[in-house]
């Protein structure tokens, strides 16, 4: 079954989001690369990785069912952060405004009774779920610790050992 060019259109905007991500997520990376916190660097990089995995999914998704894939141009993500506290604030406030545009995105797909994008989302809704419980833990300890430096080097070589996601999509 061919896609409605309304879903084309969405699905295009939620791959410019996720691209948008992942830029943000790079971003954020070379902001703690400077700040010599490579171990926070590394979890954004983890991160900018997972965003185009969530980008080429439905890229795929979208050739598959025989819908031009058109990108769009990106913004500029902000550079500079005044804490990691904050910079995680920022990660949170980002994951949340995603979850959102995604659940809008699968209603839209139930409205156009799109049964394969509804099934494609699906998977999207609950590494949502994942991400923004990653992002809370983090954040709980950043918010724990304050701006203790030697609690700040210790969580920084704690998040230096993620390693890429296991619930990571066929890209
Ligand atoms: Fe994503
Ligand atoms: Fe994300």
């Amino acid at each position: 079954m061919s896609i409605k060019p309304k879903l084309v259109d969405a699905i295009n905007e939620q791959i410019a989001t996720e691209f948008q991500s992942a830029y943000q997520y790079l971003a954020m990376s070379a902001w703690f690369t400077r700040s010599s916190l490579h171990g926070f660097a590394h979890w954004m990089q983890m991160q900018w990785q997972e965003e185009i995995a969530h980008a080429m999914k439905l890229f795929t998704f979208l050739h598959d069912r025989g819908g031009n894939v058109v990108l769009r141009g990106l913004d500029a993500p902000v550079a500079e952060y005044s804490s990691p506290q904050q910079c995680f604030e920022e990660v949170l406030r980002h994951e949340q405004q995603v979850t959102e545009r995604i659940h809008a995105l699968y209603e839209l797909a139930q409205q156009e009774r799109d049964l394969a994008l509804q099934m494609v989302l699906q998977w999207y809704i609950s590494e949502q779920v994942e991400e923004e419980a990653q992002v809370n833990e983090v954040l709980d300890r950043l918010r724990l610790v304050g701006t203790d430096g030697p609690a700040i080097f210790l969580l920084d070589r704690q998040l230096g050992e993620r390693s890429a996601s296991a619930n990571q999509p066929q890209a």
